[in-house]
C-alpha cells in the first residue's frame, strides 16, 4: 500500500509522528511520502519538531510558506496536484484541522483518491474559526475517519457517515507525549529565571481572535497579570503573536516573553507549572493527561471532554470569567480530572492494525 502522509504545522508534526513510529515495523507492507506543505518554515515551529520528534526528513516541501487563507490553501493545491500528477498514492492521510489538511484532502479527492481523516469528528460549531471550517470540509469528503473519542464518532455517524468508515481508536497527540514523556528537558529559562515547580504559570496565545487586535491582547494579559497573585507567567510566543505583542506596551515584569519551544522543552514547562493558560486545542488534550490544570482562554471546545473528564476548563477572556476561574485555581480548587477512554499511547498502532489487516476498502 502506497500512502501520503501530509503534514504542515506544529501540531500536525506531533499527531503524525505517532502514525510514522507505528509503521516502522510494516515497511514491507506499507511505504508512504511523508509530504510537508511548508505552512509552518521556521524553526521554532517547524525544524526543531522534526529533532524531537525523531522525525525522518520529508520525502517533499512543497514549501508553501505564509498568507492569507485563500492564498496558504491556493498554494498547497497547486503543489500538491502538481505533485499527485506524477505518481498517485492508494490513500492520502490527513490529521487535525490546519488549512494544509484541508487543503491537500480536497485536492487528493478530485484527484480520485480515498482519503483519511485522523482526529476527525471534533465539533467546536464556531464558524468564526478557521479550523472549524476545516474540520467540517474535511470530513464532509473523507472515505475513513479515525477519531479520538466516542462523542467525535457519534458526531460523524449522525452526519450520515457509515459505521464501517469510523474507528475510534484514541489520540495520536497523546501516543507522542506519552513516548516522549520520558525525554522532556529542561529549557534554558528554566535555570535564567530560577522557575520551581509548580510555582509559575505557562500562557500560549495565537488565535486570530486573541491575537490579532492589538487591544484584546494587551487587556488580556493585563487581567491575567492583575488575578495572578505574583506568580510569574512564562509565555512561549508564536510567530503570529509575535507581530501584534511588538507593539504592545507590557504590562508589568512579571510576564516573561520567551521565543516558541521546542517540543521536549515546552513540555517539560507543562508538566511542573502550577497551571497552563491557553486558546490551543492541543494543549488542553496534553494537561488533561499530564494531570496539569488548564484555564482555556476561548468561549467554546471542539474537545468537549478535556472538560468533562480533564483538567479543563473553558473560561473565555471577559475580565470577570478570568477573574474567577484565577481565583480558583489560586485557592487551590481545581479538579484532578481523569484521563479520556483508549488514550493510552496506542492510537497509532491502532490506526496502522487498520491498514494492515485492510479494513479500508481502497
Ligand atoms: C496554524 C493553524 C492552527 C494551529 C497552529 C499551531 C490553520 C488555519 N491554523 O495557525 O490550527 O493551532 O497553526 O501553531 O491552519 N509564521 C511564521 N513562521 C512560521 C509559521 C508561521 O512567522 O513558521 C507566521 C506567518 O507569517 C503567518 C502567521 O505566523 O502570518 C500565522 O501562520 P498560519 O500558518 O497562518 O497559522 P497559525 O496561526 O500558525
Amino acid at each position: 500500500m502506497q500512502l501520503d502522509l501530509i503534514a504542515g504545522t506544529r501540531p500536525n508534526f506531533v499527531k503524525i509522528a505517532a502514525i510514522i513510529h507505528a509503521m516502522e515495523n510494516y515497511s514491507q507492507e506499507i511505504t508512504y511520502r511523508f509530504i510537508h506543505t511548508g505552512q509552518h518554515y521556521d524553526d521554532s515551529l517547524s525544524g526543531n519538531f522534526f529533532k524531537d520528534l525523531e522525525l525522518p526528513a520529508p520525502h517533499f516541501n512543497l514549501g508553501v510558506g505564509s498568507g492569507s487563507q485563500a492564498e496558504q490553501t491556493a498554494a498547497i493545491m497547486l503543489a500538491y496536484e502538481k505533485f499527485l500528477l506524477k505518481e498517485k498514492p492508494n490513500l492520502c492521510l490527513v490529521v487535525g484541522d490546519v488549512t494544509s489538511s484541508m487543503a491537500c484532502a480536497i485536492t487528493a479527492k478530485k484527484m480520485g483518491i480515498k482519503i483519511a481523516h485522523v482526529e476527525a469528528g471534533l465539533r467546536s460549531y464556531d464558524w468564526s474559526m478557521p479550523e472549524e471550517v476545516n474540520r467540517v470540509l474535511i470530513d464532509s469528503i473523507a472515505d475513513y475517519f479515525f477519531t479520538t473519542t466516542p462523542q467525535a464518532s457519534e458526531n460523524l455517524i449522525k452526519s450520515g457517515k457509515a459505521e464501517e468508515q469510523v474507528f475510534f481508536v484514541g489520540n495520536t497527540m497523546i501516543d507522542t507525549l506519552l513516548r516522549f514523556k520520558p525525554k522532556f528537558r529542561k529549557p534554558l529559562v528554566w535555570d535564567r529565571l530560577k522557575l520551581q515547580e509548580k510555582k509559575y504559570l505557562v500562557l500560549t496565545l495565537h488565535r486570530p481572535a486573541n491575537v490579532d487586535e492589538t487591544k484584546k491582547l494587551e487587556q488580556t494579559l493585563k487581567e491575567i497579570l492583575r488575578h495572578s497573585k505574583g506568580i510569574p507567567v512564562i509565555f512561549p510566543v508564536h510567530p503570529r503573536t509575535r507581530k501584534t505583542i511588538e507593539t504592545l506596551e507590557l504590562p508589568g515584569d512579571r510576564l516573561y516573553l520567551i521565543d516558541a519551544l521546542g517540543y521536549l522543552e515546552f513540555n517539560y514547562l507543562v508538566q511542573h507549572a502550577k497551571a497552563v493558560l491557553t486558546d490551543s486545542g492541543g494543549i488542553t488534550e496534553e494537561t488533561t493527561v499530564l494531570g496539569i490544570p488548564c484555564l482555556t482562554l476561548r468561549d467554546n471546545t471542539e474537545r468537549p471532554e478535556t472538560v468533562s473528564l480533564g483538567t479543563n476548563e473553558i473560561v473565555g477572556t471577559n475580565r470577570q470569567q478570568l477573574r474567577s476561574a484565577l481565583e480558583k485555581l489560586l485557592s487551590g480548587d481545581w479538579k484532578r480530572g481523569c484521563i479520556p477512554e483508549l488514550w493510552d499511547g496506542k492510537a497509532g498502532e491502532r490506526i496502522v492494525d487498520i491498514l494492515m489487516n485492510k479494513q479500508l476498502p481502497l
